[in-house]
């Protein structure tokens, strides 16, 4: 029996083009001995085709398990997922809180911090009350300023002197009702593939050395100028530091099935810290996702079974859960 796999895809977010990409990698790396694959795709408006699926458990009886391919809002930040949760069907990855969680920048560091784990010093403010004179008291220039819940680097600012922050600050607040200021990392930007349910593995880290002054939106997605060094050039023990801190960010956040944990790691003082967790990280073929995981021994279309087995072990182990007395 061949197991049917709804691969979401598109969607509303800043990332419909590069969820395209992802969804069309995944699916032709799918065995079509093994796989039959169902297409949903979400156009920017949100409306989907050929229909959506619908919240009620069973209405779908064709599909076994969904690989939501959605990045950024409306799809990595736990809304499909609650959908998915109603309709009590299988997906791979992040649960409706750990997606959540870690998409929201703030909520991700305050669980972090929980857990004494490395976090860059920061402070937040609501859209209706911003006021740079706190921050340009409170923080040594350079900062970054960036929306709270976003992906791409889209609203966010290297900002170098008071006079630039409260352009900073509205430019951010445009995206999110919530903005986040942190101290500026003078040094080297890493990343971390893991994988798994209840004991998660990481991948070897990976090198990223963008082309322009941060690894901005141009730089992710138009210049195609910024390089990889797989495996990141690391001492021994660094390397084992990063990975165990991955697996600890994994964990402490919730999440399920994969994510790709971003560090920084800072050259004066070779400390490193988290930066954030990606709950559904690019998934083209050249994504670093994939790319980390080819290098740690698992290759693509064994990356995506792999995905498969522990949504499908995940909603197995929440179905000898109790919803009622
Ligand atoms: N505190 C920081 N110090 C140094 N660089 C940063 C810092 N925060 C963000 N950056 C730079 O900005 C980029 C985008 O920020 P990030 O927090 O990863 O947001 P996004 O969710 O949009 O990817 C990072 O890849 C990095 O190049
Ligand atoms: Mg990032």
């Amino acid at each position: 029996m061949k197991t049917t796999v709804a691969v979401i895809y598109g969607g509303r977010s800043g990332e419909h083009e590069i969820s395209i990409r992802s969804a069309k990698s995944i699916m032709a790396a799918l065995d079509r001995d093994r796989y039959d694959v169902m297409e949903y795709f979400i156009d920017p408006m949100g409306k989907w085709a050929p229909e959506p699926i619908l919240p009620e458990p069973g209405a779908q009886p064709e599909i076994d398990v969904v690989f939501p391919v959605l990045h950024g809002t409306f799809g990595e930040d736990g809304t499909v997922q609650g959908l998915l949760e109603l309709a009590d069907l299988p997906y791979v990855g992040a649960a409706v809180l750990a997606s959540s969680v870690s998409m929201d920048k703030e909520m991700t560091k305050r669980i972090c911090m929980e857990r004494d784990l490395p976090v860059v010093e920061y402070v937040v403010q609501a859209r209706h009350e911003l006021d740079p004179a706190p921050i340009a008291k409170g923080f040594p220039f350079p900062v970054f300023v960036k929306p709270a819940n976003l992906g791409s680097s889209v609203g966010i600012s290297k900002v170098h002197t008071a006079a630039e922050l409260e352009p900073a600050m509205r430019l951010a607040a445009e995206f999110d009702r919530k903005i986040i200021v942190e101290r500026a990392i003078i040094g080297r930007e890493l990343e971390c593939a893991v994988l798994g349910n209840d004991d998660p593995v990481a991948s070897l880290p990976c090198e990223i050395l963008p082309s322009k002054e941060f690894y901005d939106y141009e730089d992710k997605y138009l210049l195609d100028r910024a390089q990889f060094r797989l495996p990141a050039e690391l001492s021994e023990e660094q390397t084992a530091e990063l990975r165990r801190l991955a697996v600890e960010c994994f964990r402490a956040v919730g999440c399920e099935g994969m994510a790709r944990v971003d560090f920084l790691l800072e050259s004066a003082t070779g400390k490193l810290y988290l930066n954030e967790i990606n709950t559904i990280p690019g998934f083209t073929s050249i994504s670093m996702y994939p790319k980390m995981w080819e290098h740690s021994g698992l290759g693509f279309a064994a990356l995506v079974d792999r995905l498969i087995e522990l949504a499908l072990e995940r909603h197995a182990a929440r179905k000898a859960t109790r919803f009622t007395r």
